[in-house]
C-alpha cells in the first residue's frame, strides 16, 4: 500500500520547521542576500533547535530523526531562504552523514558528535579548479609520512568553508592509480596549520552562503583521520553526493514553493484593468501548472528520502528528484518574476532573489547533465 501523505509526527515537524522559517529566517533573507553574508546568530539558533542534527542518532548527539524529516526542514528553510538551506544541506548530507556512514566508532564520537549536536559546522572539499563534474580529474594529494598524511592541493566552491570547523577533504593517496581507486577521504580540523580559506567567491545567487576556495599546503593530519580506508575516497564521494542530491532537490522544491506562494499573495492583491491579477484565467491556469510541477518534484524527493530511510537503493531516485526539482525551481521562479511584473524585477521583492538562487540547483552537487548520466546509466542501454 502506498501512502503519499505525511504521518502526524512528520506533519508536526513540518509545522515546527515552517513556523521557524517564517518567523526567524524569512525576515533576514533580503538583508543577508544584500550583505552577501550569512547571519551566524541564525545558524546558532538553528543548531540550538537541533536542525543541524536531524537525521543522526541520539547516541551521537543528533535529534534521532530520519531523512524525510531533514527533507521537510530543507524545504521549509529554503522556502524562506535558499542560502540558509544550502548551509544546512552541505553540513548534514555531505559532511556529517558521510561520517555516519563510513566512520569508525572513534571517528563518529570525535567528528560526528559535535556536528550532530550543533557545536560544529561541516563542509565538503571535492571540487577543484580543474575537476568539477569529472571528479576523477582531481589533483590534490595526501602523502603518507609515518603516522601522518600530508595534504597538498586546492579545492574550490567549498560551501560553508568560511565558517566550517570540520572539512571532509578528498585527496589522491596513490597517483599511479585512476582516482576511482587512488582517492581517499580525510577529516581535517579547520585550525590545522597550512589551510587557507580565501574570501567568498562573488556569485549570482545563494549569496549569503559561504563558498570559497581552500588551499591545502603541507597540511599534516594524523593517519587516524583517514575515513573509510585508503583508495575508498571516490566511492565515498559518490555516496555522499547521492544523499546530498536529496537535500538539494528539497532545496529546489522549497525555492519553487516559496516563490509561488509570494506570487499568489501578490496577485490576489494587485489590481490591473479593474480586477486582481489572480482573477485572470491566464494567471490561474499558469499557477495550476506550476503547483502541479512542484508537487511532482516534491513526491520524487520524498520517494528518494524514504528509500534512503529504508536502506533501499536511492541514487537514481535522488538524481531524478534533483533533475526535476531544479528544473521546476527555475521555471517557477522565472514565471513568478513575471507574475509580479516590474515589482518582480525589483530587488525589494523576494522573487528576483529566488530566481537567482534557483539557478545553482541545476549545477551544484552534480549538474543536470550528470543527473542524466546517472539516470540513463540505470536503463541498461549499452
Ligand atoms: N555509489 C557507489 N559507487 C559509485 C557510484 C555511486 N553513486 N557512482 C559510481 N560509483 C563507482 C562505480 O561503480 C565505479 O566502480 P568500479 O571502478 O569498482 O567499477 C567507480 O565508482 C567509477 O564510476 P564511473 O566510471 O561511473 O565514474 P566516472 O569517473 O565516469 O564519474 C560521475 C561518474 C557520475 C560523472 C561522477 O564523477 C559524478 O557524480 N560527477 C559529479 C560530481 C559532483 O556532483 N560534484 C559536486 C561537487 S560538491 C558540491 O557541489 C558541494 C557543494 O559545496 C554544494
Amino acid at each position: 500500500m502506498i501512502d503519499f501523505n505525511l504521518d502526524s509526527e512528520h506533519l508536526e515537524l513540518r509545522d515546527m520547521y515552517r513556523k521557524f522559517a517564517e518567523e526567524r529566517v524569512k525576515p533576514l533573507a533580503h538583508e543577508m542576500d544584500e550583505a552577501e553574508k550569512m547571519n551566524m546568530d541564525l545558524i546558532k539558533e538553528m543548531q540550538q533547535c537541533g536542525f543541524f542534527g536531524i537525521p543522526f542518532p541520539e547516541e551521537y548527539g543528533g535529534a534521532g530523526g530520519d531523512v524525510l524529516s531533514y527533507v521537510l526542514c530543507m524545504e521549509e528553510m529554503s522556502k524562506a531562504d535558499a542560502s540558509t538551506g544550502v548551509t544546512l544541506s552541505v553540513h548534514t548530507s555531505l559532511c556529517a552523514s558521510t561520517i555516519q556512514e563510513f566512520g569508525t566508532e572513534e571517528q563518529k564520537q570525535k567528528w560526528l558528535r559535535p556536528l550532530a549536536d550543533g557545536s560544529k559546522i561541516g563542509c565538503f572539499g571535492l571540487t577543484e579548479p580543474g575537476a568539477g563534474s569529472d571528479v576523477a580529474g582531481a589533483r590534490t594529494t595526501a602523502v603518507k609520512e609515518g603516522d601522518e598524511y600530508v595534504i597538498n592541493g586546492e579545492k574550490i566552491f567549498t560551501t560553508n568553508s568560511g565558517f566550517a570547523d570540520t572539512f571532509l577533504v578528498f585527496a589522491l593517496t596513490d597517483k599511479s592509480l585512476p582516482a576511482h581507486k587512488g582517492m581517499s577521504a580525510f577529516l581535517v580540523d579547520r585550525n590545522t596549520p597550512g589551510i587557507t580559506v580565501t574570501a567568498d567567491i562573488p556569485r549570482m545567487g545563494i549569496r549569503a552562503a559561504s563558498n570559497a576556495a581552500v588551499v591545502y599546503e603541507n597540511v599534516r593530519v594524523p593517519a587516524e583521520n583517514l575515513l573509510g580506508g585508503e583508495g575508498k575516497g571516490f566511492k565515498i564521494a559518490m555516496k555522499a553526493l547521492d544523499g546530498g542530491r536529496i537535500g538539494i532537490a528539497a532545496q529546489a522544491v522549497g525555492i519553487a514553493q516559496g516563490a509561488l506562494n509570494e506570487a499568489i499573495k501578490y496577485d490576489k492583491e494587485r489590481v490591473q484593468f479593474g480586477k486582481t491579477i489572480a482573477s485572470f484565467q491566464n494567471t490561474q491556469f499558469k499557477m495550476a501548472d506550476l503547483q502541479t510541477k512542484i508537487d511532482a518534484a516534491r513526491l520524487l524527493t520524498w520517494r528518494a528520502a524514504v528509500a534512503k530511510d529504508k536502506s533501499e537503493p536511492y541514487n537514481v531516485y535522488a538524481a531524478m528528484a534533483k533533475l526535476m526539482a531544479s528544473d521546476v525551481a527555475n521555471q517557477v521562479t522565472r514565471d513568478c518574476v513575471q507574475f509580479l511584473g516590474g515589482y518582480g524585477f525589483a530587488r525589494e521583492y523576494s522573487v528576483e532573489r529566488m530566481m537567482r538562487d534557483a539557478k545553482i540547483t541545476e549545477i551544484y552537487e552534480g549538474t543536470s547533465e550528470v543527473m542524466k548520466m546517472v539516470i540513463s546509466g540505470s536503463l541498461n542501454l549499452k
